[in-house]
């Protein structure tokens, strides 16, 4: 089965209790969840992660980079200033898709500048968890 990764960044362990009016009410457990039952349904082998740290999370850009595995990313904060992390995802060998839970362009002003949507294969945002099964739904159908 086709192996996909779903990489997440800082501060989105506490989803659940993390501003639950802008995150919403589920946890990363029920993240986690969604995203390998929706992996289940669509013949693809899901391995959902979670880093509060820069450099681990790079490095696990190179692991998909070398191994061809196409990746869901949620960078976080790392979103709106990580050259080290556009500069990862950059070395892509398979799609990655950027997603978010809320919609960063209707928020603060920081929010509204992304240094790793250019170098991404497309980006999903504003749908909640939801937006992690769409980009799971984008990469499946992109193998068919
Ligand atoms: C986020 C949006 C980012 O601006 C923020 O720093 C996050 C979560 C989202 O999923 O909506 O930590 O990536």
């Amino acid at each position: 089965m086709r192996t996909v990764f779903v990489f997440n960044g800082p501060n989105l362990s506490r989803l659940g209790t993390r501003e639950p009016e802008v995150y919403g009410a589920e946890t990363f457990d029920d993240l986690a969840s969604l995203c390998r039952q929706t992996g289940r349904e669509l013949g693809l082998t899901v391995d959902v992660r979670q880093t509060d740290d820069e450099a681990e999370l790079v490095s696990w850009i190179h692991e998909a980079a070398d191994g061809s595995i196409p990746v869901v990313l949620n960078p976080a904060a790392f979103t709106h200033y990580s050259y080290a992390l556009r500069d990862a995802i950059a070395q892509r060998t398979a799609p990655l898709i950027e997603v978010h839970l809320s919609n960063p362009a209707t928020r603060e002003e920081f929010r509204h500048t992304s240094v790793v949507a250019a170098v991404a294969t497309g980006t999903i945002a504003g749908f909640g968890l939801r937006s992690y099964e769409l980009a799971l739904r984008a990469i499946a159908e992109g193998e068919r």
